[in-house]
């Protein structure tokens, strides 16, 4: 299939591209580079030749709708996937605007386009962050979602455009909620770059290559055992394996409708236990302070993915913290190098 991976040149886009490479898809990537990086593109597309594909990278903005109607004039696609957008939780809660702009809009130029050139199969990168403060634990999809951060609520918004977009023009779409996607594929090349980062794994390895500062731990008196907060680590191969099983079951479907899936590994872990097996795998101690709760932190998320696993068939290949950890401190150590 001929698949728009809006958003390819970062993290989690990154891998996907090259694990549809590796199923025999074209991958045509769509990015502005806001966060993306061409050396990932670069490696994300090695050994398509090989394989007879010709994946397309273009630079350009899905807020721009001039560009995203060129980009469907000079090209045909049977899928989009869209993980085209900022997604710093802090930031959404200091501009607001920015968010539900960034989100809504770009979503909203997305699905206009794609219904223009008749393409019905469309999967959403959504978010752990639509449940806000979780009532039920673990957290399954039919549990309230009730966002408590910008960012949060324009994701939230977007699936019920898809769901609005399915009565209304037949689109047949998936939102996969990810927790927190961790680790690099061990093929190599590919990993978390993001700057600033706020996400936990990378930011505990740079600790410890003494890249940073100590690792600020952001409130230790949360309703926990240990008092830090608690999140649902998947690994991101698994999260792109997750986006195959999903396109698939589109392509395979013929009746319209919007289904969201969590995409977690169903274990939680704190902070002072991801920490500890960041010390077991690199044999190095992790320098840290206490620092202030910072806003939209609920005190724990942890997926129930029985859904994703009865209805797509996925599974998490790599569930072990210590692993998806070590996967992270190998692609650290190769740009490092
Ligand atoms: N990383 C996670 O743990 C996680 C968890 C839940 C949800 N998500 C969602 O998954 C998606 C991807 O996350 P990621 O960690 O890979 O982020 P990322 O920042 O690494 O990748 C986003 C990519 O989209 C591009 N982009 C951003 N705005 C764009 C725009 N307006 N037009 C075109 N391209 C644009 C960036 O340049 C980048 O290449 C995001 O939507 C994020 O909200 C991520």
């Amino acid at each position: 299939m001929r698949v728009l991976v809006c958003g390819g040149a970062g993290y989690i886009g990154s891998h996907m591209v090259r694990r549809l490479i590796r199923a025999g898809h074209t991958p045509v990537v769509f990015d502005n580079m806001s966060t993306g990086h061409a050396w990932a593109l670069k490696e994300a597309f090695m050994g398509a030749e090989e394989k007879g594909i010709t994946p397309v990278a273009v630079e350009g903005d899905v807020l721009n709708l001039q560009a995203l109607e060129t980009l469907f004039d000079n090209h045909e696609f049977d899928a989009v996937m869209h993980f085209s957008a900022r997604s710093l939780v802090s930031e959404s809660v200091e501009k607001p605007e920015l968010y539900y702009h960034g989100i809504l809009v770009g979503s909203l130029n997305l699905l206009a386009v794609a219904n223009r050139a008749k393409i019905d199969n469309f999967i959403f990168s959504s978010t752990a962050s639509v449940y806000g403060t979780p009532e039920c634990m673990p957290i399954e999809e039919n549990c309230l979602t009730k966002p408590i951060t910008p960012y949060g609520h324009a994701t939230k918004m977007v699936e019920m455009i898809l769901e609005d977009y399915a009565q209304a023009h037949g689109l047949k779409s998936v939102a996969l909620r990810y927790f927190n996607a961790a680790g690099a594929d061990p093929e190599g090349g590919l990993g978390e770059l993001h700057e600033p980062e706020t996400h936990l794994i990378p930011n505990v390895l740079r600790a410890i290559l003494g890249q940073t500062p100590p690792l600020e731990i952001f409130g230790n008196d949360y309703p926990t055992p240990d008092g830090t907060c608690i999140r649902d680590y998947v690994y991101v191969n698994d999260v792109a394996d997750a986006h195959l099983l999903a396109l698939e079951k589109l392509a395979g479907q013929s009746e319209r409708g919007f289904t969201a899936y969590n995409i977690g590994s169903g274990r939680g872990f704190s902070v002072l236990e991801v920490m500890a097996a960041a010390e077991r795998v690199t044999g190095q101690w992790v320098p840290y302070k206490f620092a202030h709760r910072r806003a939209g932190d609920p005190p724990v998320l942890v997926a129930a993915a029985e859904k994703a696993r009865k209805e797509l068939g996925w599974s998490p290949q790599l569930p072990i913290l210590d692993e998806i950890i070590r996967t992270a401190w190998n692609f650290m150590n190769s740009r490092a190098a």
